[in-house]
């Protein structure tokens, strides 16, 4: 099986960023933590992070016939991206939505997700487990 992970804009400034909200952990640190458990689950896995919505389309568009699932935190574009909504929807692969912090008790502008209308499963608010959470329902799944 194999699963690509799609972070969206400034998620590579975890660590840095707010860190009340997103917690002290890296980027870099969050892959390293899928990629173990992915490994322990003999599970596939890639990784793509943009600040750019048209190469994460683009790369959604790449995915078709080489990924089985796709966990992905499109971070801003959540609420606002109707192109990364009709990309999903396009190469249909099996997509957990997942967001670190719980966009349900934060501003109303988060309160709207496009990806969700795709989505199998949305997962917010739990931190990095969220991820490793999206990867064991995409492999249940599969
Ligand atoms: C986020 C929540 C979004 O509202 C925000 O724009 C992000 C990160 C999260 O992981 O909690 O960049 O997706």
């Amino acid at each position: 099986m194999k699963i690509l992970v799609i972070n969206g804009p400034n998620l590579n400034l975890l660590g840095q960023r707010e860190p009340d909200i997103y917690g002290k952990g890296t980027y870099l640190s969050l892959v390293e933590m899928i990629k173990s458990h992915c490994e322990k689950k003999h599970i596939e896995c890639e990784f793509f992070q943009s600040n750019h919505e048209g190469a994460i389309v683009d790369k959604i568009q790449e995915a078709y016939g080489k990924f089985d699932g796709i966990v992905i935190n499109p971070a801003a574009y959540t609420h606002t991206s109707v192109a990364i909504l009709d990309a999903l929807k396009a190469v249909s692969i099996p997509t957990v939505e997942v967001h670190i912090s719980d966009v349900g008790a934060r501003e109303p502008f988060r309160q709207i997700s496009y990806v969700s209308f795709y989505a199998s499963k949305t997962i917010a608010g739990k931190g990095f487990q969220g991820y490793l959470e999206a990867i064991d329902f995409l492999s249940n799944f599969h």
